[in-house]
């Protein structure tokens, strides 16, 4: 790495419908307001820049249909040396995350899942709710969302948005992530 690039950190999304990209470049925003440099980057873009040139990285990544888009499990597995070289993170977005207690890595399946069988270690993850937005989805993901929402209690008005996020636990993980980076630099 380039000394004058010693704060440059990389903060990726994999994103279907615009939250997980907005979890991102928010705390992007955030690692930029802690004196960082940091290049928001989309997973699922032909050019993925690789870990080796920034000093973090962070990915942030939701599901659908019970599963992380798998660029997500190939870029953790082909750069997992350079990931785990350095201070990374894992935002896992789901809906399932709405409930309180489904919103730890432990208790969330999906990020659990995904962590054991990853050879990235994350030093940090955490799980955040998304968002439901009917009126913008296909016919037949709008059907099934609300028969989901049906059988786990969930909101099934089908003309309506319902943002889940927890923007205060988003700021909290960024502020985690920021120190944990500067601890890191001034070692
Ligand atoms: C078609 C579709 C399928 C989804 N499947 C799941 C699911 O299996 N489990 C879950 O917890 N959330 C599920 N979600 C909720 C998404 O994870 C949530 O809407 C999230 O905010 C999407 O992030 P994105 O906008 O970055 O793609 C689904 C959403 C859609 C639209």
């Amino acid at each position: 790495m380039n000394p004058t690039d010693a704060t440059r950190t990389l903060a990726l999304y994999s994103s279907r419908d615009g939250q997980t990209r907005l979890i991102v470049s928010t705390i992007r925003d955030q690692l930029v307001e802690a004196g960082l440099e940091c290049e928001l980057r989309d997973l699922h873009a032909e050019e993925v820049p690789a870990p080796d040139d920034y000093c973090a990285v962070l990915i942030g990544a939701s599901i659908r249909y019970g599963k992380f888009d798998p660029r997500l499990a190939r870029y953790a597995e082909r750069h997992r040396e350079a990931l785990n070289a350095r201070p990374s993170a894992f935002v896992a977005v789901n809906l399932t995350a709405r409930k309180a207690q489904k919103r730890t890595p432990e208790t969330n399946a999906y990020t659990r899942k995904f962590l054991a069988a990853s050879p990235w270690r994350p030093e940090l993850c955490e799980v955040v709710a998304g968002a439901l937005r009917y009126p913008r989805y296909r016919l037949v993901d709008r059907l099934m969302i609300q028969l989901i929402m049906r059988m786990t209690g969930g909101e099934t008005d089908a003309s309506k948005e319902f943002e889940y996020t927890d923007w205060a636990q988003v700021e909290g993980f960024a502020a985690r992530f920021a120190s944990r980076i500067h601890e890191r630099l001034e070692r």
